[in-house]
């Protein structure tokens, strides 16, 4: 080592990777703001109305190399990703609209350009959610599977996902559902053999969006996370996933506030400024804000969302700096707002010899319009996982934390929530698994 790029020895075989060929059939768990501006901004990429800005799948470029090579392809072009063409969608959802429908309720997208992909949208219509109220509280939906207990519920979405391999190549799950009430893992959590036995019994602790999780992992296809729910972050859902090759990940799209945070911190913390309080708080009046407004949902969303600056600022390594950190986060439903959230940070920050100082970030953000490329990119890279024998039957793929706002780790591994450090991780991922030298940075050789 000892040079930026190290040369001459590859770090996996290229030919490893098995090649997208064929259709990619997504399953969207939950058709609403999120999921539908998902569904239409990728018809309106395939039909060149519109660029996929905010997808590192679609516009991100990949160094490799040398600075001095020159060589930067589009990561589309250097990992073998599912093109947007080969991609089919469905999903479930407890209300009947279809995509057109739902993604004209949501008032993300302008109506002129929802007209244009009318046709199209229209054609994707939600199977039957599994639902129950006591998981999110604020929701009441009649488009739902019944049976006589969790583990029937399960079955059913088994087979619809068993239906729909048959009509393409291979398939992925992203969840875009509400966030379900805060469940804290239990004895049912701990292994298969609990969780299957807890399906029969409808064990409270199995919500919905564990359901779909099981139905995923035990069909070999791999699931995301994009709420904060428990769902896959437990030991029985990573055995599972490590058990099937199938890929898991979450918690929760990383999108405003929190990607902020993310950037943000790691500058205070490299520059070693002191921090004593930070403040967040948001309104936003879209159907996830109204869920939200439920405290058993909002505490799910809470811990989520308070988690990266503690893991960032390590205040045990740095008592001094950050030790009294008062971290606040408020979450205000305002419908006037729709999805036109916006969002106040306040950070006391101090410096030289304790003087304090402040920094006031004021985002007026689109909640769904930044997590649609996320939620693109997660389901095209989960796909790529699975395609990879390295990283197929690990479970958790934290390379893709980038994307998460509380990303699952190994069992005793703190998760990293540095954006900067996440995209070296995912960037140094694709190179890995594509046979290319890794990216130290380190660069003394230019100076032989
Ligand atoms: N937009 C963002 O920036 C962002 C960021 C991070 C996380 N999220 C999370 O993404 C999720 C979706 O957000 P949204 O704005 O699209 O919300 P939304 O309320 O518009 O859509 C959620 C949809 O899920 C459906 N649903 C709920 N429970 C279901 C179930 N058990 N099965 C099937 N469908 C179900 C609802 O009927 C609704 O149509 C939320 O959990 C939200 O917290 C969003």
């Amino acid at each position: 080592m000892g040079i930026e790029a190290q040369g001459g020895q590859k770090t996996a075989g290229a030919n490893t990777v098995a090649p997208a060929t064929g259709k990619l059939g997504v399953m969207v768990v939950g058709l609403g703001a999120v999921a539908t501006t998902f569904i239409a901004g990728v018809e309106a990429v395939r039909r060149g109305l519109a660029k996929p800005i905010g997808s590192l799948t679609q516009m991100g470029t990949i160094r490799l190399g040398k600075r001095t090579d020159n060589q930067s392809p589009l990561i589309k072009d250097f990992a073998p990703l599912a093109d947007l063409k080969d991609i089919v969608f469905t999903g479930w959802d407890l209300f009947e609209d279809n995509v057109y429908e739902s993604a004209a309720h949501a008032q993300v997208l302008e109506k002129g350009l929802l007209d244009q992909l009318k046709p199209y949208l229209e054609t994707i219509k939600p199977l039957p959610a599994v639902f129950d109220q006591y998981y999110v509280k604020r929701l009441h939906g009649t488009h739902v599977k019944t049976g006589k207990n969790k583990r029937d519920l399960a079955n059913q979405v088994i087979a619809d996902i068993q239906a729909f391999k048959k009509t393409v190549d291979r398939v992925v799950i992203i969840w875009c559902a509400s966030t379900e009430i805060f469940i804290t893992p239990s004895a049912v959590h701990q292994s298969i053999e609990a969780f299957e036995k807890g399906l029969e019994n409808n064990d409270i602790g199995i919500s919905p969006s564990q359901i779909y999780a099981y139905a995923a992992l035990s069909e070999g296809v791999p699931f995301a996370n994009g709420a904060p729910n428990l769902t896959v972050d437990t030991p029985a859902m990573v055995d599972l996933s490590k058990k099937n090759a199938a890929p898991i990940c979450g918690k929760d799209f990383k999108t405003g506030q929190t990607m902020m945070k993310t950037v943000l911190a790691p500058a205070f913390k490299a520059r070693m400024l002191g921090v004593s309080g930070w403040f967040s708080t948001n309104i936003l009046g879209n159907r996830d804000g109204e869920v939200l407004d439920d405290p058993e949902s909002f505490k799910t969303k809470e811990e989520s969302k308070l988690g990266s600056l503690d893991y960032i600022f390590q205040p045990e390594l740095h008592p001094d700096l950050y030790k009294d950190l008062y971290h606040k986060i408020r979450i205000n439903y305002y419908p006037p707002r729709g999805d036109q959230k916006e969002a106040w940070d306040n950070i006391d920050i101090f410096g030289w010899l304790g003087y304090p100082m402040q920094i006031k970030v004021n985002f007026l953000c689109r909640d769904s319009i930044l997590a649609a490329p996320i939620a693109l990119d997660l389901v095209l890279f989960m796909d790529l996982a699975k395609r990879t024998p390295s990283l197929r039957s690990i479970g958790i793929q934290e390379w893709l934390s980038f994307y998460l706002k509380a990303p699952q780790s190994a069992p005793g591994l703190y998760p990293e929530h540095d954006l900067f450090i996440q995209s070296m991780k995912l960037k140094n991922t694709l190179r890995h698994i594509m046979g290319a030298d890794l990216i130290t940075h380190l660069g003394l050789e230019y100076y032989d």
